[in-house]
């Protein structure tokens, strides 16, 4: 039988991690490993900002206060909490895109062309994601939490997410190149003319965008200051939806942190009289055996199948055991 190093002997390694995220297939312990290690570096001493978008939220659900949209709670000492409203982060935006474009060019309704390009740019999937990014960027910037865990959305598995930073800062590079191009080009025409044209207020978010975008991703790929780590759980799909995201993440030259191996039945199971249970069980040692030969050595942490959902400061904590000191041996 084999124990592994929990969360606290990755931590112990690397003591600069200053942002943990947990990615992974939908419902399978996400938010339930985010809050919990929140909780405990928390208790710890440490000042801890647990994030997510999830519109379901799943964080006012696991800490049982309504959180969602109220910006940052503390809901224990040095525990704070914020679950973001992406919906109205997304038409807040759309709505200082609107002001913006009317304030540039004076006027005083948008063409109906532009209106009808904005609904349909805000109604794209991919500015759920950016909604959730650019909120995490900005907190990340503030500085004002020892750590950061970032919950992920219930979709995707999260590794896109942070591929993102790479794309996105290619991406504005190059429009702001473009603009930049576009600005000389109406500066010697405005010389020609003999007046002078005003501060591109376009390149000047751009920078900011750029500059928040930069420092962000530089963090996101320091190996000592963020840590990933994937949940998964002793069941086909997870486990070949976490091979899927291993390659992902060697193709992206990130580093994977470790597995967390979620909801693992008690092994006296066996010993239950229910047919139902040891089939179960059965079933169970099979996968597990199979991750133990394909992703062995990520796993860091084994958290068994509680009884019931975990919710509450004092379910969490125990699941805090699990999630940092893993006392759980398996195969
Ligand atoms: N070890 C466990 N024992 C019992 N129930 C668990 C355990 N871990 C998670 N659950 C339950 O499983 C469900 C899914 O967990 P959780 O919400 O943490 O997953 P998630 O990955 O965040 O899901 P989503 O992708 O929807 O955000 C929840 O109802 C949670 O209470
Ligand atoms: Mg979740």
């Amino acid at each position: 039988l084999v124990s592994f190093g929990g969360l606290k002997g990755y931590l112990a390694k690397n003591p600069e991690t200053e942002v943990v995220i947990f990615a992974g297939k939908g419902g399978l312990g996400k938010t339930t490993c985010s809050a919990a290690l929140s909780l405990w570096a928390a208790r710890e001493g440490k000042r801890v900002l647990c994030f997510s978008t999830d519109p379901q939220a799943s964080l006012s659900d696991i800490f049982e206060q309504d959180l969602f949209g109220k910006g940052e709670v503390e809901v224990e000492k040095n525990l704070f909490v914020t679950e973001i409203d992406a919906d109205k982060r997304i038409a807040d935006y759309v709505e200082s895109i609107r002001a913006k474009i009317k304030d540039m060019y004076k006027l005083e309704e948008l063409p109906p062309e532009i209106e009808q390009y904005i609904q349909s740019a805000s109604a794209e999937p991919a500015m759920y994601e950016s909604a959730t990014y650019d909120a995490m960027a900005e907190l990340l910037a503030t500085r004002d939490y020892d750590l950061y865990v970032f919950d992920m959305p219930p979709f995707g598995h999260g590794v896109r997410m942070i591929a993102m930073a790479e794309i996105l800062g290619k991406w504005v590079e190059k429009i702001t190149d473009a603009r930049k191009q576009a600005q000389e080009y109406e500066e010697v025409a405005a010389k020609l003319r003999g007046g002078k044209i005003s501060e591109d207020k376009v390149l000047e978010e751009l920078n900011d965008i750029r500059k928040k975008l930069t420092f962000f991703t530089e963090v996101m790929l320091d190996r000592k200051r963020s840590a990933f780590f994937m949940v998964l759980t002793a069941e086909k799909l997870s486990i070949m939806d976490t091979e899927t995201a291993l390659k992902m993440f060697e193709g992206l030259g990130l580093n994977l942190s470790g597995l967390v191996l979620n909801q693992v039945y008690p092994a006296d199971l066996k010993e239950s009289p229910s047919e139902f249970l040891k089939n179960r069980l059965e079933m169970q040692e099979a996968y597990l055996q199979e991750i133990r030969k394909k992703l062995g050595d990520h796993v860091i942490s084994v958290i068994p199948m509680f009884s019931k959902e975990p919710k509450g400061l004092w379910m969490l904590a125990d699941v805090a055991k699990h999630l940092i000191n893993s006392p759980t041996r398996l195969w």
